[in-house]
């Protein structure tokens, strides 16, 4: 895009936004690229050098637990060591304008949206700081202090496993009907930093749209949810963001002052 470009999308989403009443926002793993966390599909189908379906999947669980516990230590040891970047703050500040008409969908198991300061968080795919005992079900969120490479259940003694959701599963019913709810009735869905390929998330897209929500995307580049995309802001969402939170704040003011 060149800076006009931008500057016209910018002034456009910032408009948009000003008259929304219900804000919702799809996150991926491009938001936290920024802070040194590597994304999915840049990476040829390996995942920190590993096949996804080894350690991502409850096959790769039930072949391998022990490899899937070192993957997922191996990325809560990463995570411990990052920080949010200027795109999760921006998400959160966003929030406060909004305030309970605000709600954050997020593909995301770093919990770096909530170290930023968002509240209203629906993790969809789960966290890297909870457990699952395969036992007795019970969640636990455990931080990210290694955890050695069998956990097992404070409460029953069963094997825990990362509470994350995994190809070929489902998502928690609770937590998806919320984003449905959010998608279903928000005037501005702001899509940030996620190919949208992996469904239903990326269902959120043309859900909101359908209701005639304006759809933002934010991205280094176009996705599969561009063609439904009213405003495209292409480039790194922790300089896009910002740049918009700062459009808004003068949008705003110039209407009241
Ligand atoms: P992907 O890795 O598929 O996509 C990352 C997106 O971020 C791409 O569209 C990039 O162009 C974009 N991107 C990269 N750097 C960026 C930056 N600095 N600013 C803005 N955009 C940037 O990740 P997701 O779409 O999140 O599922 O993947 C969705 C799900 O697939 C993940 O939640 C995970 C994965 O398998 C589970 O773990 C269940």
């Amino acid at each position: 895009m060149t800076d006009e470009e931008l500057n016209t999308a910018l002034d456009h989403a910032a408009r948009w936004l000003r008259v929304s009443k219900r804000v919702c926002v799809l996150s991926g793993a491009g938001v936290s690229a920024e802070s040194g966390v590597a994304t999915f599909r840049a990476s040829n189908g390996l995942w920190e050098g590993h096949r996804i379906e080894d350690v991502a999947s409850p096959d790769g669980w039930d072949r391998n637990p022990n490899l899937v516990w070192n993957f997922y230590n191996a990325r809560r040891a990463n995570v411990a060591t990052v920080k949010p970047n200027p795109g999760h703050h921006a998400i959160a500040e966003l929030e406060k304008r909004w305030g309970d008409r605000f709600t954050l969908v997020t593909q995301n198991v770093d919990g770096l949206h909530l170290e930023a300061g968002s509240v209203n968080v629906l993790e969809i795919h789960g966290s890297l700081r909870q457990t699952r005992c395969t036992v007795c079900g019970s969640v636990e969120n455990r931080g990210l202090d290694p955890l050695g490479e069998m956990p097992e259940c404070p409460q029953c003694h069963g094997v825990l496993r990362p509470h994350i959701v995994w190809f070929g599963e489902g998502l928690d019913d609770d937590i998806w009907s919320a984003a449905m709810v959010a998608a279903n009735g928000c005037d501005t869905l702001l899509v940030v930093g996620t190919s949208a390929v992996v469904y239903p998330a990326a269902s959120l897209v043309p859900i909101a749209r359908r209701k005639g929500a304006t759809v933002i995307e934010v991205n280094m580049t176009r996705t599969e949810a561009s063609s439904s995309a009213d405003i495209g802001l292409y480039g790194p969402s922790g300089v896009m963001l910002p740049k918009l939170l700062q459009k808004l704040g003068e949008t705003v003011a110039s209407a009241t002052g």
